[in-house]
């Protein structure tokens, strides 16, 4: 079974021109504009399961799932149900409410976290993590990873300086000089540039933060230990170690990534930042870790931190229902499914002498258009964009809608059940041939 052949997106095209008049770039998140990829991006008018459906009538298999909290799949009748009731009761009232408690009960008995404080977005996370670390420690250097991203912080979009424990220049316009001197900007997987940055300034850095596993230069693993090793070196230096499970927490599997590798290295981090799932698609991210730690945050210690939504009650209820709903079984399923579907695209993209390499942190994976592992940012660069952004086109075209950058994760859910899957599977050679014709590097001769 496939999906019903596509119509056009003519409606999609009339609002992007609308939105693009009222809307930098017509969107309010700069992935959605589809400018990596070109084209018109979908509006999406509603979703069930695993399918979006646009303004046009257009069906898609989704591959996005929100950019990671819909792990349940779209407009689950419980989280519906149990979000329509609490509506019902009000939806905001900046005081304390039954949900918050509950689901921070519910965070805290899954991570390795004491006490967790709700905040809007996962940008709001690291931000707030980050103050934290500093009043915590008193001092101030932050240590990060090249292709980690945790959100729009003036201090972490920064880009590398000249060498390798020299301070970082700001990544984007905007960004002051003075908000990235206090950064380190180092490559992912590298024990050697992390061990020269502490010797250097090991009595200075106030955290290290990264992705419990990187998910935003493409799925990249750490290699094994690397966690452990970060986490051992911060402590060994007397600085936190920050684990941003925005995108992983909930979602590489149950207990988040860090319940994956944690345990089994014997290291916590100091501090995890969350988003995402927990949100069950709401505005809802969290900060938690060691009591000492979250205790110097106001209203018990003197480090500020506020929010007038924060741990709204319509948000904490759909998270809260949401993780009640991740069971064992959930996990299991997308798993599974990922593991289909990661065998598939090898098999298309090998088939159509397109070089590929599928890499994979518990369920969430993604596809890099390259012959060579990628174990950092500048091997994430080295991607055959073309030949991604003929496979996305040929992809969508027969009602798939994949990540519209080389550089994202592939997401599936609970509700991507064998129709969702086989419609994928039917597109993928199609969309192989497409990327081998415009691919740089084929080895079939077909470029
Ligand atoms: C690992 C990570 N941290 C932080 C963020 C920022 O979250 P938000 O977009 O909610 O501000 C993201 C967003 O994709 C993320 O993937």
């Amino acid at each position: 079974m496939t999906a019903d052949p596509l119509h056009s997106a003519a409606l999609s095209d009339e609002l992007f021109a609308r939105a693009r008049a009222v809307t930098p770039g017509g969107v309010n998140s700069p992935v959605r504009a589809f400018n990596a990829v070109g084209g018109t991006p979908r509006f999406i008018r509603s979703a069930r399961g695993a399918w979006l459906t646009d303004v046009d009538g257009n069906d898609y298999v989704d591959l996005i799932c929100s950019w990671g909290p819909m792990l349940l799949g779209h407009a689950h009748p419980e989280v519906q149900a149990a979000v329509l009731e609490a509506v019902a009761r009000g939806t905001s009232f900046g005081t304390p409410t039954v949900p918050e408690v509950e689901l921070a009960e519910e965070m805290v008995a899954r991570t390795p976290i004491d006490k967790v404080r709700f905040v809007s977005s996962g940008t709001e996370a690291t931000m707030s993590a980050i103050r934290l670390a500093r009043g915590f420690t008193g001092r101030d250097l932050v240590v990060k990873f090249a292709g980690c991203y945790h959100g729009h912080v003036d201090s972490l979009l920064a880009s590398a300086g000249s060498g390798l424990a020299t301070f970082a220049v700001p990544g984007t316009p905007g960004v002051p000089e003075s908000s990235t001197a206090l950064t380190l900007v180092l490559p992912y997987n590298d024990v050697a540039a992390v061990e020269a940055a502490f010797a250097q300034h090991g009595d200075r850095i106030a955290c290290l933060i990264t992705e419990a596993a990187p998910g935003n230069m493409g799925v990249v693993p750490p290699e094994p230990g690397f966690n452990g090793f970060l986490a051992e070196i911060c402590a060994r230096h007397g600085a936190l170690f920050v684990s941003d499970e925005v995108m992983t927490g909930f979602r590489a599997g149950k207990q988040g990534q860090w319940g994956l590798d944690g345990a089994v290295e014997g290291w916590r981090p100091d501090l995890v930042t969350f988003g995402k799932v927990m949100g069950g698609g709401f505005p809802a991210a969290a900060f938690g870790g060691r009591a000492d730690v979250m205790s110097r945050l106001s209203p018990e210690g003197p480090v500020y931190q506020a929010g007038t939504l924060s741990g709204n009650p319509i948000a904490t209820t759909a998270g809260l229902a949401t993780l009640r709903l991740a069971t064992d079984e959930v996990y299991a399923h997308i798993s599974a499914a990922g593991e289909t579907v990661k065998a598939a695209v090898a098999e298309a993209l090998t088939g159509a002498g397109v070089p590929h390499v599928v890499q994979a942190s518990g369920t969430m994976f993604s596809v890099f258009f390259t012959g060579e592992k990628v174990r950092d940012f500048a091997d994430a660069s080295g991607q055959d964009l073309a030949a991604y952004t003929a496979f996305f086109h040929a992809m969508l075209e027969r009602g798939v809608y994949l990540p519209p950058s080389a550089f994202e994760a592939w997401f599936l859910s609970a509700a991507h059940d064998d129709h969702a899957i086989q419609t994928i599977l039917d597109a993928l050679p199609a969309a192989a041939d497409a990327a081998g014709r415009v691919s740089t590097s084929s080895t079939n001769g077909a470029n």
